[in-house]
């Protein structure tokens, strides 16, 4: 029997088109590209890709490649012989060979070498490739599903990703909407992962959100997506009594007078509006313009749209400056 694949949640017509598109393409013998910001639920989808195919009693295999170094990568993927460098010993499997007949998973696609580009582009098209130190051809047969929350169209016309590859990996492209473009869901989400974090608790029931919590759920902008929201909740239902319905949400855990750098140039929230000559005019500008971003985004209660509007800027004019200057938490650099 095919295993329960896992239950994603999710009720608004975006995501329950994207859903549609994985039921279509999950039997297509293809590999696919699933391109999406981080926390977009990446992972999860390729792993419903797996069990919704032919291959799902085969083996699943997974390779974040940004976390693993170019000079491993090659013997990774495709194994290498003994003795094809110091301290290879014996044979090594790689990820293709082991996935024989299943499926193979590379997440964070975009980070791999030229070297190992041009290796994934024969492996996919002619299945053949050789293992380190090695010269006999192997064939594997082996489904592949690459993530990556970069714009490879992109990558490949600036010469960093090969066209050839995205080509071919490109049968089809699921693009998964962020959580900002699925309001209808934030709430669901939420309630299912208080649900899960109250049972981790060992707590009976999740007395629920205020409806001002709801609100500044459903306003936030989330721009780490369903991770954060997890996050989010998972840290008011722990802080919130267990019997108390949940009335303050947190965003960023690094809010505190005390972070540090907070004191420096003057203090958080305070808007410097004179300054003793001589200064530094451009610094001075620039604390000016991070304190009143802070001060706009504690009053919108961490609403960019009405941050932005606070401060008379469009919404991009505002992304503008949160990515120059690095803010809300180191957040705001995939949109
Ligand atoms: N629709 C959903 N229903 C339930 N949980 C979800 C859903 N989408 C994502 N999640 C959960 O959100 C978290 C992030 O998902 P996942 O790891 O698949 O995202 P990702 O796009 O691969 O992220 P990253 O780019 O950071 O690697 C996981 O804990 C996952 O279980
Ligand atoms: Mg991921």
């Amino acid at each position: 029997m095919r295993p329960d694949v896992e239950r994603m949640i999710g009720e608004s017509p975006v995501f329950l088109r994207t859903l549609e598109q994985v039921s279509l393409v999950a039997p297509l013998e293809k590999p696919v590209l699933i391109v999406g910001e981080r926390g977009t639920g990446k992972e999860l989808i390729a792993s419903r890709l797996h069990f919704l195919s032919n291959r799902w009693e085969s083996h699943f295999l997974k390779m974040n490649c940004a976390a693993i170094s170019e000079s491993i990568m090659e013997s990774e993927l495709f194994g290498h012989e003994a003795g094809a460098f110091t301290g290879a010993t014996k044979t090594h499997h790689g990820r293709f060979e082991r996935a024989h007949g299943g499926t193979l998973f590379l997440d964070e696609l975009a980070t791999t070498s030229m070297l190992v580009q041009e290796k994934l582009l024969r492996v996919i098209e002619y299945g053949e490739f050789e293992r380190v130190g090695g010269n006999k051809t192997l064939n594997c047969d082996v489904r592949l599903i690459a993530a990556t929350n970069q714009d490879l169209p992109r990558l490949a016309d600036e010469g960093r990703f090969r066209a050839d590859l995205l080509d071919r990996l490109a049968f089809d492209v699921l693009t998964l909407p962020p959580l900002r473009e699925r309001e209808e869901d934030i709430l669901l989400l939420a309630e299912h992962f208080a649900i899960n974090m109250a049972k981790e608790l060992d707590r009976e029931l999740f007395a629920g959100f205020s409806g001002d919590v709801q609100d500044q759920l459903i306003n936030y902008d989330w721009p780490g997506n369903v991770r954060e929201l997890k996050n989010v909740v998972e840290r008011c239902v722990y802080r919130t009594e267990p019997e108390d319905e949940v009335a303050e949400v947190i965003f960023d855990p690094f809010t505190s007078p005390w972070r540090p750098g907070a004191y420096e140039n003057g203090g958080p929230g305070q808007p410097t509006v004179s300054a003793e000559l001589p200064v530094d005019l451009k610094e001075h500008i620039k604390v000016t313009e991070i304190n009143l971003i802070d001060n706009a985004l504690e009053h919108a209660k961490h609403n960019q749209r009405k941050a932005a509007d606070l401060l008379g800027l469009t919404y991009h004019q505002f992304r503008g400056y949160v990515k120059k200057y690095n803010l809300v938490g180191g957040n705001a650099d995939e949109e």
